[in-house]
């Protein structure tokens, strides 16, 4: 599909650019000290420090406007094997050649833990919102299923991500496909407007994932489900391994354990709240030293991040089974 940008078109632009910056202006405020009152009561009701919440947001806006300008393989402080959360991707994607090859040039940044769009069941005319749309592969995807009849939203805090996402969309003639400038915490989407709401690999990032399924239930139409793909662990990391990726922005250093997950699911409303398929991510790893104790010292890759750590033969076996990708599924009640 072609696409042939209007005036009417330019004009949307600019008008979209500015509600980004007050999207944007409004996310910032809603952490300083003095926000508005539901926004002060939001962020003392967490256990989160908000200067830390703060700046592990702008490491992973940081991070993911690296990876969506293409700096961040170059970029000299990382230590990467790859970008995504899963290892290597090539093994773990759960897309088809067919769906790959029909979505927009550079929407696949590889960085999904699953697909959420082929256990979502999508109809012809539904409203879709994907979390943390990233170059938009999942809008696209959804969007061939909803028809112009219907509707995908992307919300994305990185800007440069949201850019990539518009270009692809205009590129190939996308009409259906909007990408919105946001945090998933606070979702710039009217309440009871939606009836599908999609993530893939974002939410275990999330400072508050708590509010994320607050929201979640806001904007859904009673009645309205939402289909996941996200990592999880099985049990907590080893303490060392714990230790070491402290405040690190990555996506299995920030997941919680399954039962957390489902708990802050059903916490915020949701019913028949089921875990579809899951399996393990074994971390890519070294052993550097073996011990008189019988402990090892490892290097192990987890979340994109090399760490050092010493691990005695029972935790060594725990680390194998600890991360998981995960496909979950839940319903707002209907009215
Ligand atoms: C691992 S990538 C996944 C991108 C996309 N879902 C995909 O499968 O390619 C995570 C994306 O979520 C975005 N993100 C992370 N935390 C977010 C938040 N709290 N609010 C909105 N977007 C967020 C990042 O900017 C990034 O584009």
């Amino acid at each position: 599909m072609n696409i042939h940008v209007s005036k009417n078109k330019r004009k949307r632009s600019k008008l979209t650019e500015q509600k980004d910056v007050i999207q944007e202006k409004s996310a910032e405020r809603s952490y300083q000290c003095c926000g508005s009152e539901s926004k002060r009561q939001d962020t003392t009701s967490t256990e989160f420090d908000t200067t830390k919440e703060t700046q592990i947001r702008k490491d992973i806006r940081e991070q993911y406007g690296k990876i969506a300008s293409g700096d961040y393989a170059s970029s000299k402080e990382q230590e990467l094997d790859n970008t995504s959360c899963c290892g290597d991707q090539e093994s773990y994607t759960d897309y088809s050649k067919e769906e790959l090859e029909n979505i927009p040039e550079g929407a696949n940044l590889g960085l999904g833990s699953g697909n959420p769009i082929r256990l979502a069941d999508i109809q012809l005319g539904e409203t879709v919102v994907d979390l943390g749309s990233g170059a938009g592969i999942d809008c696209f995807l959804a969007a061939k299923m909803t028809g112009e009849t219907g509707k995908v939203i992307g919300i994305d805090m990185t800007s440069q991500m949201i850019d990539k996402a518009r270009t692809n969309a205009e590129r190939d003639g996308y009409h259906n496909v909007e990408f919105r400038l946001g945090e998933i915490e606070h979702m710039p989407i009217s309440d009871n407007s939606v009836d599908l709401i999609v993530s893939n690999c974002v939410i275990n990032l999330s400072v508050d994932k708590s509010q994320v399924f607050t929201e979640a239930f806001r904007i859904l139409k009673p009645g309205g489900r939402v289909v996941v793909s996200d990592i999880m662990l099985q049990h907590e990391f080893p303490d060392a391994v714990k230790r070491a990726l402290a405040d690190s922005p990555g996506c299995v250093s920030r997941a919680w354990v399954t039962e957390e997950y489902l708990g802050a699911i059903k916490n915020a409303g949701f019913e028949n709240v089921e875990l579809l398929e899951s399996q393990h991510i074994k971390p890519q790893k070294r052993v550097t030293e073996e011990l008189d104790s019988g402990n090892k010292k490892h290097i192990v890759m987890v979340s994109g991040k090399k760490i050092e750590v010493e691990l005695s033969p029972e935790e060594d076996e725990r680390l194998q089974n600890t991360v998981m990708k995960a496909h979950v599924r839940a319903y707002k009640p209907p009215a």
